[in-house]
């Protein structure tokens, strides 16, 4: 059995962890390879609805295993919230797996997060203010706490021993900020650290081992490609690596590994924090998306900016992904439209570009979306569909349209919330199909 990944394939909220609960009740572990508690997944089963920010969507399902894998940063105080919340409503958090290589979120990282951005005025990036990037950058410095350090007292102590002295310097010389204590932080990590021990192991050896045994691996991105730090619109940028590749670098399963990667496209644009975004919609018709589609981001509360579909940027995550198929969401919410545009390119000084500009945020400005206009369907038409050749032909034609532009099958469409509002198009094998990979025989089988 091979591995799917599931990506975001603009700027997050792309309502992947609809997609990854769908997809869990087949997998047999669910793996989250990066980002941290930046990441916001509503996930509704029956009347109830769970939010989360670090734990994988897969916690849900009792019999799969859910890995926060090496490349995530994790907040104990968030991790522990969330996993109590889980318990208190009844859900089995037994199935949960930590990484011991993956970064922990200081406190410090929080403080610097926000003391940063509001250091950078108008160029600040609108980050989440959760400590994701200051993290980051500590891992990148060597100067971090990983999970496997937390739940050591004795390397929890040098570890932040030798990490204080420089964060305090930047602390009160920089920022003229308190410094940190290390005993007070010692006291306030060390029962964290206790809770989580249980859970804390070598995810690496789990997830070779799940292969070597041909187990179903589904792996749950968070944020997502424009939000890449490389092939993202930098630097509004998140600070970790969301696309496909990213699941192999954070978790140390290979990329021949993978069998099918799932790009999660929202009928329409979102994003949250600053950054251009060519297809922005600043009249009423983004109102009404924003408030038809509920568009307040999950961990800080924001509007988020809203524009058509951008279907350029999606051809192009559709390349640096190395989709195999794409997952349309939020279809009801464009319901009522008389037209919906979907940008097919874009222009500069009156010139049509040849290649998404991403990766430089300076190549974006300046950039004129190409529209094509196509018609919509009517408000209510599609609310308690339950195929998808039942959809008006219309919203039928939108997905085809989207789906051309990827260059790749529409498998599953979502028309709301809800577990049952998941429709497999004419395309869509059989969600546990798509963890099957081609077979490899070695000579000396032959
Ligand atoms: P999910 O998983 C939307 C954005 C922030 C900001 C930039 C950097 O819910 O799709 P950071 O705190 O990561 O340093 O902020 O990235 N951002 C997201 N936007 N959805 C997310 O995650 C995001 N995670 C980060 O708004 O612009
Ligand atoms: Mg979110």
């Amino acid at each position: 059995m091979g591995a799917v990944v599931v990506v975001g394939t603009h700027w997050g909220d792309e309502a992947k962890g609809k997609l990854v609960d769908l997809l869990a009740q087949d997998a047999e572990l669910v793996i989250r390879y990066g980002g941290g508690p930046n990441a916001g997944h509503t996930v509704h089963v029956g009347e109830s609805t769970y939010k989360f920010h670090l734990i994988p969507s897969g916690i849900l399902n009792p019999k799969t295993l859910s890995i926060m894998a090496d490349g995530m940063v994790i907040d104990p105080a968030t991790l522990v919230r969330e996993i109590e919340t889980l318990q208190g409503v009844g859900i089995d958090t037994s199935n949960l797996r930590i990484s011991h290589n993956a970064h922990v979120i200081l406190p410090y990282h929080r403080l610097l997060d926000q003391l940063e951005e509001k250091l950078k005025g108008a160029g600040a990036i609108g980050t989440t203010g959760r400590g994701v990037g200051p993290c980051y950058a500590d891992k990148a410095s060597r100067v971090g706490v990983r999970m496997g350090d937390l739940i050591d007292p004795k390397r929890l102590r040098e570890r932040l021993t030798a990490a204080l002295p420089l964060k305090n310097a930047i602390l009160t010389k920089v920022f003229e900020a308190e410094a940190v204590e290390l005993e007070a932080l010692i006291a306030e990590l060390t029962p964290l650290g206790e809770k989580l021990a249980r859970y804390v192991c070598d995810t690496q050896a789990l997830a070779g081992e799940a292969l070597e045994a041909n187990k179903r691996i589904l792996f749950e991105g968070a944020q997502a490609t424009m939000l890449d730090i490389d092939g993202g619109t930098y630097p509004f940028v998140t600070s970790s690596h969301p696309i496909s590749g990213g699941a192999c670098i954070g978790t140390g399963v290979p990329p021949t590994a993978i069998s099918e990667i799932l790009g999660v496209v929202k009928a329409y644009t979102s994003r949250v924090g600053a950054g251009t975004v060519p297809t922005e919609l600043l009249d009423e018709r983004g109102d009404k998306i924003r408030e038809r589609g509920n568009e307040y981001g999950t961990t800080t509360g924001r509007p988020r900016r809203i524009g058509w579909l951008d279907g350029f940027a999606l051809q192009y995550a559709a390349r640096v992904n190395g989709l195999t198929g794409i997952c349309i969401g939020h279809l009801d919410v464009l319901a009522g439209f008389e037209t919906i545009n979907i940008c097919v390119g874009y222009t500069k000084n009156g010139v049509l570009l040849k290649h998404f500009p991403a990766g430089d945020v300076c190549l974006m400005d300046g950039c004129e979306p190409v529209y094509e206009a196509l018609p919509g369907w009517p408000e209510d038409s599609i609310d308690n569909v339950t195929r998808f050749e039942d959809l008006p032909a219309n919203a039928q034609a939108y997905v085809r349209r989207v789906e051309l532009l990827a260059g790749v099958p529409a498998r599953f469409v979502s028309i709301g919330p809800r577990r049952d509002q998941t429709l497999l198009t004419p395309n869509s094998p059989a969600p546990a199909q798509l963890f099957a990979s081609p077979k490899i025989s070695l000579l000396t089988e032959k």
